[in-house]
């Protein structure tokens, strides 16, 4: 099967032929689409001479079960299924998951999701769900997310919305894009006075995708006292926090209980409840997954990037759909169908340069990027804040 993995240490990723997994009493996944977050080229820079070689990258994927694992799990060869693949990973034609693997669940496709959708959910959606739930964010409050229009921010700003209080989304460059995913107020840049200004008493919560250890110590002078911070990259100093009398948590993947069957399926039901969109920003072939980790780690990429792996059409008819792979023509036809179908007349919305222009240009690689699915671009009340990288 083709792979995009590392040899041996030292080396980079490249374009593999290697076996597909032997999988004894495991999920055999026909993967589709992997979906890629920057845990993928953190993993990578993590490897050391004694990690598992060939080390194939990522985690997220969504595909067809080509043989299932014993048990009760309600999954038969054929059906649609995603989730995280842990150890044998996701950026390859094939995958397994272990039925009673820690931390890899895997969960049936809905109706109404796409394969690709599937696949942009799983790290970046059940992050969000978790942390806004940690925040206990309700009506009547008011919450900032930081980093908001990332993979995780983005399905963080669309839930919190969906719960009733004031979201106020910081953001490196793109406000527009904070707004359309609902935020009510967004500021670009020296966040922290610009949120301290426009909130003197202070914010209930903030979500911190992006500040370390020094940085996040400053989200204190936006939160009031019995407020609560949620950190994605373990730089809350909890103590610290503590004495300022904020509840702050570093947020771990190991004790996020949404990261089960239970918690794929909750997010899938809020993407087609039209709770949630993944922004699927790039669709590239394998052939381009190092370049997208490169445009995932040099930022910009606002939302999500998935990688198709099988262009093989689906031989089972429970599957749902099935999109051809894409070349540049194809990909642009995608585009196109897709932004005359949104309810935009003109693109970005009110003409501006947002970071959707560079989509408009020819793509490096085959490329479909389908804006958003907007359902009312015309949110009241909502603005966005910028601030520099940490
Ligand atoms: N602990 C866990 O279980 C867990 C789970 C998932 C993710 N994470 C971590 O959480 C972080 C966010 O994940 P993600 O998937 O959302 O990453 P992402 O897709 O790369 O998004 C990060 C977003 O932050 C924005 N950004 C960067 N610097 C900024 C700044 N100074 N001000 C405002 N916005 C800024 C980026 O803007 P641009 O678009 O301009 O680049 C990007 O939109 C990552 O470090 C990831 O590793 C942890």
């Amino acid at each position: 099967m083709r792979a995009f993995a590392v040899r041996g240490f030292g080396e980079p990723p490249s374009i593999l032929d290697l076996p597909v997994p032997a999988a004894d009493g495991e999920f055999l996944v026909a993967v589709r689409f992997a979906g890629v977050n920057p845990l993928d080229n953190s993993l990578l820079g993590r490897l050391k001479a004694d990690s598992p070689y060939p080390f194939v990258v990522g985690i997220d994927f969504a595909g067809i079960a080509d043989r299932v694992a014993p048990g009760d799990h309600g999954l038969r060869a054929g059906d649609r299924m995603f989730g995280m693949a842990r150890t044998h990973r996701s950026y390859a034609e094939y995958t397994a998951i272990g039925p009673a693997a820690r931390l890899e669940p895997v969960a049936r496709i809905p109706d109404g999701v796409a394969d690709d959708q599937a696949a942009a959910l799983p790290t970046s959606a059940i992050t969000a769900l978790r942390t806004v739930d940690v925040l206990q964010v309700s009506a009547g409050q008011r919450v900032v997310v930081m980093g908001a229009t990332g993979g995780v921010g983005g399905y963080a700003v669309q839930l919190a919305r969906s719960r009733g209080p004031q979201v106020i989304a910081t953001v490196r460059g793109d406000v527009d894009e904070a707004r359309r995913l609902g935020a009510h107020d967004s500021k670009i840049a020296n966040v922290i006075d610009a949120v301290h200004a426009a909130h003197p008493p202070g914010v209930d919560a903030v979500l911190d995708l992006i500040s370390g250890p020094d940085a996040i110590r400053r989200d204190a002078e936006i939160i009031r006292p019995g407020g609560r911070l949620v950190s994605t990259i373990f730089a809350a100093d909890e103590a610290w926090f503590a004495q300022r009398q904020i509840t702050a948590h570093n947020h771990a993947s190991s004790a996020n209980p949404l990261i089960s069957a239970e918690g794929l399926t909750k997010v899938a039901q809020l993407l087609a409840a039209g709770t949630i969109t993944t922004r699927i920003r790039a669709t590239v072939g394998l052939d381009a997954a190092g370049q997208v980790l490169e445009q995932l780690r040099s930022g910009g990429l606002r939302g999500k990037a998935v990688i198709r792996i099988s262009r093989r059409p689906p031989d089972h008819p429970r599957q749902s759909r099935w999109v051809p792979a894409g070349s540049c023509s194809e990909a642009w036809n995608c585009f196109s169908q897709a932004w005359k179908s949104s309810s935009v007349s003109s693109w970005p919305p009110g003409g501006g340069g947002g970071s959707m222009r560079g989509l408009l240009e020819p793509p490096p690689w085959p490329l479909c990027g389908p804006p958003l699915p907007i359902r009312n671009p015309q949110m009241p009340n909502t603005t966005s804040t910028t601030r520099p990288r940490k």
